[in-house]
């Protein structure tokens, strides 16, 4: 049988997130109720959907922060609802997350910001750079160059722009050699060049690295120009999946109209 080309990535055929029927509460609210879709190392998705979709209850039953009121996660093959507290500690080295309000300490410099990126792989605590081993201070030093931010090592945190936060934040998290990102409206607080900016670095490093991105978004623009893939929710259903390629901008903005189509 003649199969398709694939890349070495997806040739791995543990997915990376595995996700069955699954269902979220908060009380007898219902937050997602009934979400199926898998994710391949090294997809990009687009995670859109209108404010109160569920997005991001959905990344954080993907990382283990939230049990689901019932069905499946499944990331890296591991179930995190099922792991011990160890066990889930060990996963979440695996699974970055990038968030929209950067969580950089602002007193702290560029480069101490990102080695704080390494700490799960170290014994706490750490104080200042020259604390850091040698070989990490280089580790994150190349991490932002590849984010673009070398010469700006030295600066504080909090005197850098929106964009040049996140792309801290990124390099942060590349230090953990993560095979997931999670990003939640990684761009959100930012102007829309420094979010395509952003995106589109993020989007290189993936597809350097090989590691899988699933990146909430409420900009529908962004999302098709720096996608693989779209899933799309709406009162925590599933209404579109479909690759990036594939899927017109009103099939997008369909998701965010009040009018629900026949
Ligand atoms: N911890 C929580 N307790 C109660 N309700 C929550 C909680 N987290 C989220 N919700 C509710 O779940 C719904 C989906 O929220 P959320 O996942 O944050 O959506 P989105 O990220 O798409 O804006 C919202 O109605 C929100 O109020
Ligand atoms: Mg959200």
């Amino acid at each position: 049988m003649i199969t398709d080309v694939v890349s070495p990535m997806t040739e791995n055929h543990t997915p990376s997130l595995r996700i069955r029927d699954l269902r979220m509460s908060f009380g007898d609210k219902a937050v997602l109720s009934g979400i199926d879709f898998d994710v391949h190392p090294g997809q990009f998705v687009a995670l859109v959907g209108p404010s109160g979709a569920g997005k991001s209850t959905l990344l954080r039953l993907m990382n283990g922060s939230h049990t689901p009121t019932g069905g499946s996660v499944s990331v890296l093959g591991a179930d995190p609802s099922r792991c011990g507290r160890r066990e889930l500690q060990q996963l979440r080295t695996r699974i970055g997350f990038v968030f929209q309000q950067f969580g950089l300490v602002g007193r702290l410099s560029a480069l101490e910001n990102v080695l704080m990126g390494s700490l799960g792989s170290l014994r706490l605590p750490r104080y200042g750079v020259a604390s850091y081993p040698r070989a990490l201070r280089e580790k994150a030093v190349a991490n932002l160059e590849r984010v673009g931010l070398a010469a700006e090592r030295f600066q504080r945190a909090d005197t850098l722009s929106g964009g040049q936060q996140q792309r801290v934040a990124i390099a942060r998290t590349l230090m953990q050699d993560a095979e997931i990102v999670l990003a939640d409206e990684p761009v959100a607080s930012l102007d829309p060049r420094a979010s395509l900016s952003v995106l589109t670095t993020l989007r290189a490093l993936s597809a350097e690295d090989g590691f899988t991105v699933v990146c909430s978004l409420h900009q529908v623009d962004l999302a098709l120009q720096v996608s693989d893939r779209i899933v799309a929710v709406r009162d925590g259903a599933l209404l579109l999946d479909r690759p990036t390629a594939e899927t017109s901008e009103a099939q997008i903005r369909a998701v965010y109209d009040d009018q629900t189509e026949a």
